[in-house]
């Protein structure tokens, strides 16, 4: 069984979608192809891609409310593509909002399911995520807390002879308990639906969002805003992009 997951977000690193691609990757089985929506370079080769795919899973940025542009002129293609070819895919979809409710993403599904008709394939459902922006950043987070823990083991050896220091650990431990804390509606949507597409049933439309309460959302949301404002929109992005 094949399955093609579609990173639709335009960014080339570090995008939210990226991740909650290979998070369902992750709970997805058989055969997975890998492939990035950027522009109209990349619509052949999706295209011949999917041509002997059982399943496609987009994952894409939610824009205005909507499906960001690039991806529409793709879905315009790929209804030619499937109604020409009369193709028998199972659509699934993962959209992920910088808004804390998930369910921003319900007209976005609309289209979707839209599309799906238009095409001929089969729409199976999708996972709308609210704060995909802040669960991006805490992986990345807890990408530098991992390396942060190494060198804590490196200079804690060097320094006392201790390989293994257990304050770090335990400080590592809390850290990472209360991101995976943070990302359990996803990690239980992501795994039903893997367990959906294992069967080629539908997911229904579900709606999940960061783990915490939207108060403190709104406060770090506000001052993040404020920092990447400060670095003209890309803290982490900007950093590791060529200018
Ligand atoms: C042009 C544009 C429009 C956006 N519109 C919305 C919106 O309507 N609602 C929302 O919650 N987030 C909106 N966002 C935020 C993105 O959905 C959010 O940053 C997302 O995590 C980006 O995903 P990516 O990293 O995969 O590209 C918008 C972002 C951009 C750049």
């Amino acid at each position: 069984m094949k399955t093609v997951f579609i990173n639709g977000s335009p960014k080339k690193k570090l995008s939210a979608s990226g991740y909650f691609l290979d998070v369902q990757c992750f709970f997805t089985r058989g055969n997975k192809v890998k492939e990035n929506l950027r522009n109209k370079s990349d619509h052949e080769r999706i295209l011949n891609t999917i041509a002997d795919a059982d399943t496609v899973v987009f994952c894409l940025p939610l824009y205005v409310d909507g499906v960001p542009s690039h991806v529409l002129s793709f879905m315009k293609e790929m209804e030619l593509f499937c109604t020409e070819r009369k193709l028998q895919l199972n659509v699934y979809v993962i959209s992920n909002s910088g808004f804390i409710e998930g369910n921003q993403s319900r007209v976005l599904f609309q289209v979707f399911e839209n599309f799906c008709k238009r095409s001929g394939v089969h729409w199976c459902g999708g996972i709308g995520v609210g704060g995909g922006v802040m669960l991006n950043v805490l992986r990345i987070v807890f990408l530098i807390q991992i390396g942060i823990l190494l060198l804590n083991f490196v200079l804690s050896g060097v320094h006392n002879g201790n390989w293994l220091p257990i304050d770090a650990l335990i400080n590592f431990a809390t850290q990472a308990l209360m991101i995976i804390f943070f990302n359990l509606g996803v990690f239980w949507y992501t795994f039903r639906m893997g367990m959906a597409i294992k069967k080629g049933n539908s997911c229904g439309k579900k709606y999940t969002r960061i783990m915490i309460p939207s108060f403190v959302f709104i406060l770090f949301a506000d001052i993040f805003f404020i920092i990447i404002s400060l670095f003209q929109g890309g803290i982490f992005r900007g950093w590791l992009s060529k200018k």
